[in-house]
């Protein structure tokens, strides 16, 4: 790969250790990906994750004096004082990961946003950009909705491209790579942001490669929620960092466009009964629950009023939970919608991750409800069984205590 005199120098330990460190991984990616150079970055976002593997690397490259030269934004953590207060008191392992993760990171240079939505706020990069953004709904939103460009990052692959400010060329920031070559004939109805959950998850049981796949049979633009809930499930179910909406997404004005003019390699369909085959595999019987769970992906305000709206005078019967970034949780402050969910008895949390052990162990081995597959998948691990429903359904079951059929 040919670098210039200052990756070289990045590398060879002028800029310091830590430095040489991140840059000597950038390298080997970029080998091992044939990329001919180094291309600077405008942004990045980590997936910070609080836990041991994430900590250990961060430390290891703040031990060695690297700091960030463009500030990424990072993932959720929790909220440990909040709840210590509201869920329980946090064991000392899981305030001791916390607190060390969080210290290394705002040490580093990162910006301390701890969501995993900052397409939405914070953290939004424009049209051909070039970004490193680590995180599941994040990659496919920035590459798909808005045009940027970004390789599926891991945290530490986007920690070490904020150090240096570089990334190998390789993959989704060329042209060519960002063709679609999978064509996804959709007769399924997609209308609801919850439509979204399901297609997501659908679309890679029926294809599992890394082709970027084109989407036909949308008619009508996908709200952000639905963009966010596509991309969350897409790389949860599958792996999908860039995918093409003919006549929606910005390189795909229309079919032919998004092909980049070549054939397709394969066609895919997509039907309403294999939207019900997902539904059945993964949503749920109806039954009683323990608890609400939301925000994974981090909620944006629109769906905190649609939740807001259904608890307007209302009591909840079970604990009841809605992640979002402290920006968020602000507005709904403003906006009276915070006031709401909490005189029905709910909470909304800010900074939090439904995936940070052993934070919401109250829950192990019980039941929830959720709108989220992601939620749900993440959560199998440690015993927690959630029923998936669309959003409004799920709040009104969590006032009932009940999943109805
Ligand atoms: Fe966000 Fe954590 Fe879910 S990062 S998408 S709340 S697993």
């Amino acid at each position: 790969m040919e670098l210039t005199q200052e990756e070289k120098d990045m590398l060879a330990g002028r800029y310091g250790e830590g430095t040489a460190l991140a840059m000597k991984i950038q390298v080997g990616i970029g080998e091992a990906f044939d990329a001919g150079r180094m291309v600077a970055i405008t942004r990045a976002h980590v997936a910070l994750s609080a836990q041991d593997a994430d900590l250990w690397f961060v430390e290891k490259l703040l031990n060695k004096g690297a700091r960030c030269k463009v500030p990424p934004t990072v993932n959720p953590s929790i909220d440990l004082a909040y709840l210590n207060q509201h869920l329980f008191q946090i064991p000392k392992e899981g305030v001791d990961i916390v607190s060390a993760t969080n210290e290394a990171y705002r040490r580093i240079g990162a910006t301390l946003t701890f969501d995993c939505t900052p397409y939405l706020q914070q953290n939004i990069p424009a049209y051909g950009e070039i970004v490193a953004f680590s995180e599941s709904s994040a990659t496919p939103y920035v590459n798909s909705v808005l045009g940027a460009r970004s390789n599926r990052e891991s945290s530490q692959s986007a920690l070490c491209a904020a150090v240096t400010g570089r990334v190998a060329e390789y993959g989704l920031l060329l042209d060519e790579q960002r063709r679609a070559e999978i064509r996804v004939d959709v007769s399924a109805r997609i209308e609801t942001d919850f439509d979204y959950q399901l297609l997501g998850w659908c679309y890679p049981l029926k294809h599992k490669g890394l082709e970027v796949p084109v989407f036909t049979g949308i008619r009508k633009r996908p709200t952000p929620e639905g963009f966010m809930n596509f991309g969350a499930q897409l790389n949860t179910s599958g792996a999908v960092s860039m995918y093409h909406i003919a006549g929606i997404t910005p390189e795909a004005p229309s079919l032919d466009a998004a092909l980049g003019g070549r054939p397709f390699k394969q066609r895919v369909e997509i039907t309403e009964s294999d939207l019900d085959h997902v539904r059945q595999q993964i949503c749920g019987e109806p039954g009683k629950i323990d608890f609400a769970m939301f925000g994974c992906p981090h909620l944006s305000i629109r769906q905190v009023a649609e939740i807001a709206e259904v608890l307007e005078g209302k009591r909840l019967k079970i604990d009841f939970w809605v992640l979002t970034s402290s920006l968020t949780r602000e507005l709904a402050g403003r906006m009276g919608y915070l006031q709401t969910i909490q005189r029905a008895g709910g909470h909304i949390v800010a900074d939090t991750c439904i995936d940070v052990p052993p934070c919401w162990q109250p829950y192990y081995g019980r039941t929830g409800v959720t709108d989220s597959p992601k939620c749900a998948y993440y959560n199998e691990i440690r015993k927690i069984k959630f029923i998936i429903r669309p959003l409004k359904e799920c709040v009104e079951a969590a006032i009932r205590g009940e999943v109805l059929r």
